[in-house]
């Protein structure tokens, strides 16, 4: 019990939102302290870590031969094990660093949130990381739950409370009611197959090779899911002509990025709908005046709150700060760990 309460003293707890594009690090009492893109450079040869984070995501498409940056979580499931746990190791250290000197002495006990499709040997994973990485004891908590915390949404009281949080890698769309997930959908379709989508569009129309950094500049920039105003805009994108092998740049236009944006978008809304019609109906009601929110920083791309209000016939709202919005639901369950550890799964 001493040792328990000595422990709390020395250490600080850390909530983590192992994401496929993005990776957050809250510290109870100090907020979100990190939040940084998912990727790893390594030496090809040696397998060295070269950089992690930042730095590592400027190296992404402009590598030389022998550096490989690499994204160690796809489709929001780990992909390369070793790989993400250096990744973990990496942010779980700099967050300490940042800890005063007294909560440094002590292993700090890490909350992960991770996807809710989850696998028993990603689980596994994720907590044999988190320990070599330097937790003193592991927690997990499904995302959507996570994000829908961290939304404001009021999770624990007896009505539907509908959460879709799409990512770079999957959108997870959960109803919840008494802090318990009752419907749940996750599809791995989010702002990676987005990019995807921009990259495939400039291959077959213009011969134009772009990267993933370029696409996903110009889904930010000039995507949309739905017309909001007359206006439609312009860009111009630079590339590689796979005819001529030579660089080229022409201009694409906000109206053709939406087509192109339109497959990826459509499996959201599928996998909303779907979710939807599995809802039990008391929780569906509750839905007509409360509606859908949405987090993940895919909610950020323009006219998709509009285009899935008018398809769902709901109401639809954008998380306050859609790319925090897991990670300050773990710090919420953090500073509340021991009423809302029914939300946990144990590690
Ligand atoms: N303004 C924007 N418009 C459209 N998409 C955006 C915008 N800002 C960020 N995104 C996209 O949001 C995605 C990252 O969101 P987020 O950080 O929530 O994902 P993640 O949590 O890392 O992934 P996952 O939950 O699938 O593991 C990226 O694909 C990024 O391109
Ligand atoms: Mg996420």
């Amino acid at each position: 019990m001493i040792h328990q309460r000595l422990a709390k003293f020395f250490s600080s707890d850390v909530g983590i939102d192992l994401g496929t594009a993005n990776c957050l690090v809250y510290v109870k009492d100090k907020g979100i302290v990190l939040s940084e893109p998912s990727v790893v450079a390594i030496d090809a040869l040696t397998k060295e870590v070269i950089a992690v984070g930042k730095e590592a995501y400027r190296m992404l498409d402009r590598c030389p031969l022998n550096i490989k940056a690499i994204r160690p979580m796809k489709c929001g499931v780990i992909a390369d094990f070793d790989i993400t746990g250096e990744m973990l190791r990496y942010f779980i250290t700099k967050a300490k660093m940042l800890m005063s000197p007294r909560h440094r002495l002590v292993k700090p006990r890490v909350l992960v949130a991770v996807p809710s499709g989850i696998t028993e040997v990603e689980t596994r994973a994720v907590q044999d990381s988190a320990e070599r990485a330097g937790a003193r004891e592991v927690r997990l908590i499904e995302e959507p739950m996570s994000a829908a915390i961290g939304s404001g949404l009021p999770v624990a009281e007896p009505c539907g409370n509908m959460i879709v949080d799409i990512g770079g890698g999957t959108t997870e769309v959960a109803v919840i009611s008494l802090a318990g997930i009752v419907e749940a959908k996750s599809c791995r379709v989010g702002g990676d197959e987005m990019n995807q989508a921009i990259i495939q569009h400039m291959k077959r129309v213009y011969n134009l090779l772009i990267g993933e950094p370029k696409a996903e500049k110009i889904k930010i920039e000039i995507g949309s899911a739905y017309q909001l105003s007359d206006e439609e805009v312009e860009m111009d994108v630079g590339g590689r002509d796979l005819v001529s092998g030579l660089p080229k740049s022409i201009k694409v236009s906000s109206r053709e990025i939406r087509t192109a944006l339109q497959e990826p978008v459509t499996s959201i809304l599928e996998a909303i709908r779907s979710t939807l019609e599995r809802c039990p109906p008391e929780l569906a009601s509750d839905l007509i005046d409360r509606g859908i929110m949405l987090a993940g920083g895919g909610a950020l791309l323009k006219g998709l709150k509009e285009l899935i209000a008018e398809e769902m016939d709901l109401p639809v709202n954008v998380a306050e700060d859609p790319l925090k919005a897991v990670a300050n639901g773990t710090g919420v369950v953090l500073q509340n760990m021991d009423t809302m550890s029914r939300n946990l799964t144990a590690g």
